[in-house]
């Protein structure tokens, strides 16, 4: 097939979460597609936040945040609390919240999965913050759970893809990682 080079604006696809803070002295919520697990041990999360963002000011402020991933019946709120601002809207009624250990990092009662992390990182980029948190704690639904740990079929998180600006569920599973390649070590 032909390579084509096209314009460098391009993503990868993406988890979509809910970054909880509080900012502006109440909770706020942000929804976030550039958010990745990062760190085997301690366990961290990474998410790329404009630094015009209410979101950015609070993590800054508090030094924590919460990531919460929605299953795919949220997504009309979902999209909600990446269309407006916190500095001129108050988000912190749109979810029932709940704590844990941390304080600047509120948690979505509603989402199936909940982590709230202490910042241990944030990288000044030239138009955004890459905060890079610890998970120091996680909080999950009791029906998502398979042996004690997340499900991500029950969970039933969205995905979103750009340039098409389209909300997706997870979709078939196609192998198992860690396993389908295994044929092709050599002397296997
Ligand atoms: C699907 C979706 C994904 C988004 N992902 C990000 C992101 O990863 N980083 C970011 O800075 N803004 C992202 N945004 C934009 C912010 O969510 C949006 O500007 C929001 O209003 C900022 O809220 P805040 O000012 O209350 O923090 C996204 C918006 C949508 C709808």
């Amino acid at each position: 097939m032909e390579k084509i080079r096209i314009e460098t604006n391009v993503f990868l696809p993406m988890p979509v979460v809910l970054v909880g803070t509080v900012a502006g002295g109440r909770p706020n919520i942000m929804t976030a597609g550039w958010a990745s697990r990062v760190n085997a041990e301690p366990p961290m999360i990474a998410i790329g936040i404009n630094r015009a963002h209410a979101t950015a000011e609070g993590i800054v402020e508090n030094g924590s945040f919460s990531v919460n991933v929605p299953h795919a019946g949220m997504v009309e709120a979902t999209d909600y609390c990446g269309l407006v601002s916190g500095k001129n809207t108050d988000k912190s009624a749109v979810f029932d919240l709940f704590s844990g250990d941390l304080d600047g990092a509120p948690m979505i009662r509603a989402c199936p999965l909940a982590m709230e992390c202490r910042l241990v990182r944030a990288v000044d980029l030239p138009t955004d913050y890459l905060f890079i948190g610890e998970i120091v704690g996680a909080y999950a639904d009791a029906d998502c759970l398979v042996d004690g740990k997340p499900d991500m079929e029950r969970v039933n998180p969205l995905t979103l893809t750009m340039p098409d600006n389209t909300y997706r569920t997870i979709g078939v599973s196609v192998g198992k990682a860690w396993e389908i390649g295994t044929h092709l070590k050599k002397g296997a």
